[in-house]
């Protein structure tokens, strides 16, 4: 059994859920594959940092994540800060030989992306980007099903991710509308996880032309504020795709998607079939075949289940409902078990980079009107 000690950089959101996701995995699948053992957190405020070190069971809390990525007592930095913080101290702990586990998307731009993926394999360490729809056990599902040709010849991709969290106009400003931040808006936040899902069922998109708009222009600096800050990214984005296979492909994501809630949803046509999936309804993938007999065809319902990927770890029997955080439980267990066993894994920061190079190219065709090739 490996000890895994991990430094944990951004003590928000994601912080607990990758912690959680740690806990999990070593009960679900034993130490065997790495025991996590919570070093020490990382956040700029310092009382956010005590606070998660107390309650998630961290042995130190800090606030400088520079002091942690050169730890000797750290085997892997675990980053869920904002998108900005990615790219430095990512660099900062692969430059001191650390596994690294990033959060989504990688970094600002396809070029601090690429930089990584090459200073990671350099390295020789364990580089992780947080896409967990890649480890939900329909992706693995669809995935075979386009892969063993069952679908026929792929025509057709088209997916959207909207959420309508950020409709209200009297929420206040965030690093997610500021572009030094964040890198894009609800296209890194959102369209960013459809992209990996559609990188990893179907492969390179050669080309993008995108339309984007801002719906709220201004929002109070705080709550409750009369103050405004301008909203700098976009609330809705639809992007006209090629992909490298010739199948067209039509994604979108909005933050200010009235009534819309957690709807991620997309549907593959093929020549032989469909597959559509929603991940509001997360354990079920509706399949259309052209085989069925003339009089039987239409979409059947299939509920997730032990023979699809992953999902046998939590429960025996097929219906039994997986959530969120189960995706990224087998992330966290996929990563340890990279780190101690040296098992393969998807989301390395190559693919990282690929999901920030089509994000660059659909900002730049977004900007110039244009068409603009993914190369
Ligand atoms: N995979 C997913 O489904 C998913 C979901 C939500 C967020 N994310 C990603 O996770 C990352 C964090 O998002 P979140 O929702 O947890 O944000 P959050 O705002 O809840 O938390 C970010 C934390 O980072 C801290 N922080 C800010 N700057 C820092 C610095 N320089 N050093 C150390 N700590 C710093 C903040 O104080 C805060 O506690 C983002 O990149 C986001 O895109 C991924």
């Amino acid at each position: 059994m490996k000890e895994i000690r991990i430094g944990l950089v951004g003590a928000g959101w994601m912080g607990k859920t990758h912690t959680n996701a740690f806990l999990n995995a070593l009960m679900l699948f034993g130490a065997e594959a790495g025991k996590p053992v919570f070093e020490v957190v990382a956040d700029v405020d310092l009382e956010a940092a005590k606070i998660t070190s107390e309650k998630l069971g961290f042995a130190r809390w800090s606030n400088s994540w520079q002091e942690i990525v050169s730890d000797q007592n750290v085997d892997v930095i675990d980053i869920a800060t904002p998108n900005v913080f990615h790219y430095e101290v990512a660099k900062a702990a692969l430059e001191n030989g650390k596994h690294v586990y990033c959060e989504k998307p990688l970094t600002l731009s396809a070029d601090q992306s690429k930089e990584l993926a090459n200073l990671a394999k350099e390295k020789g360490v364990v580089n992780y980007v947080g896409y967990n729809n890649v480890m939900n056990p329909a992706s693995a599902y669809i995935k075979e099903l386009v892969s063993s040709g069952k679908l026929g010849q792929i025509m057709r991709f088209s997916g959207t991710y909207d959420q309508d969290g950020l409709l209200d106009p009297n929420l206040p400003i965030t690093w997610r509308h500021i572009n030094k931040h964040s890198g894009s808006g609800s296209l890194g936040d959102l369209g960013s996880h459809l992209l990996s899902i559609s990188q990893f069922i179907l492969g390179d998109i050669s080309k993008v032309n995108a339309l984007s708009k801002i719906v709220i222009p201004k929002r109070p600096k705080q709550a409750g504020s009369s103050e405004l800050a301008d909203v700098e990214n976009d609330d809705v984005i639809s992007i006209l795709a090629e992909y490298a296979n010739g199948a067209i492909g039509t994604i979108s994501s909005s933050r200010v998607a009235t009534g819309r809630k957690n709807y991620l949803t997309f549907e593959i046509q093929g020549t032989d079939g469909s597959v559509f999936y929603s991940l509001e309804r997360m354990n079920e993938v509706q399949v259309y075949f052209n085989s069925d007999h003339h009089a039987d065809r239409g979409f059947r319902n299939v509920f997730l289940g032990p023979d699809h990927k992953g999902y046998e770890t939590f429960y025996p029997a097929q219906g039994i409902a997986l959530g969120y955080n189960d995706m990224k439980v087998l992330e966290a267990h996929e990563l340890l078990s990279a780190i101690s066993e040296g098992t393969p894994y998807a989301c390395d920061f190559e693919f990282g980079w690929k999901i920030d190079r089509i994000i660059s190219a659909i900002l730049k065709s977004d900007s110039e009107k244009s068409w603009v090739e993914i190369v």
